[in-house]
């Protein structure tokens, strides 16, 4: 385990490697994605971290972008390094492959993108 400095980070990217997503290549978009993020200079402003299922398994391989709150579908090698180039770097979202960005309410879903079930309440 590691222990990271987190002081300047600006964004943290969530890239899922639960079952679905690890079925779909999130191993290789992974490692894609924090290649690109070196190569850019990037690495110290922006940490990313592998996690479990992040709910959107139809959407795989799924990642999101905080606190800018975009999350992106169908995110391979060739799309995470798009998501650097164009979000990280310029801070244009790669709006072919968003799922769900920031609305005045929460977040809006972006057309295409399945809806899924609601979260149960209480
Ligand atoms: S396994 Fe990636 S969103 Fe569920």
């Amino acid at each position: 385990m590691t222990t990271w400095n987190l002081t300047g980070s600006e964004r943290l990217v969530l890239l899922c490697n639960g079952d679905t997503c690890s079925e779909r290549g999130a191993d290789a978009v992974t490692l894609e994605l924090r290649r690109a993020l070196r190569a850019a200079g990037l690495d110290p402003r922006v940490h990313t971290a592998r996690t479990r299922c992040l709910g959107r398994c139809d959407d795989g391989c799924t990642v999101t972008v905080q606190p800018d709150q975009v999350w992106y579908r169908n995110v391979t090698p060739e799309v995470a390094r798009a998501i650097v180039a164009s979000h990280l770097l310029d801070g244009v979202p790669v709006r072919s492959h968003v799922s769900f960005r920031p609305g005045e309410h929460g977040l809006v879903q972006e057309s295409g993108t399945r809806p899924g079930v609601d979260k149960p309440v209480g």
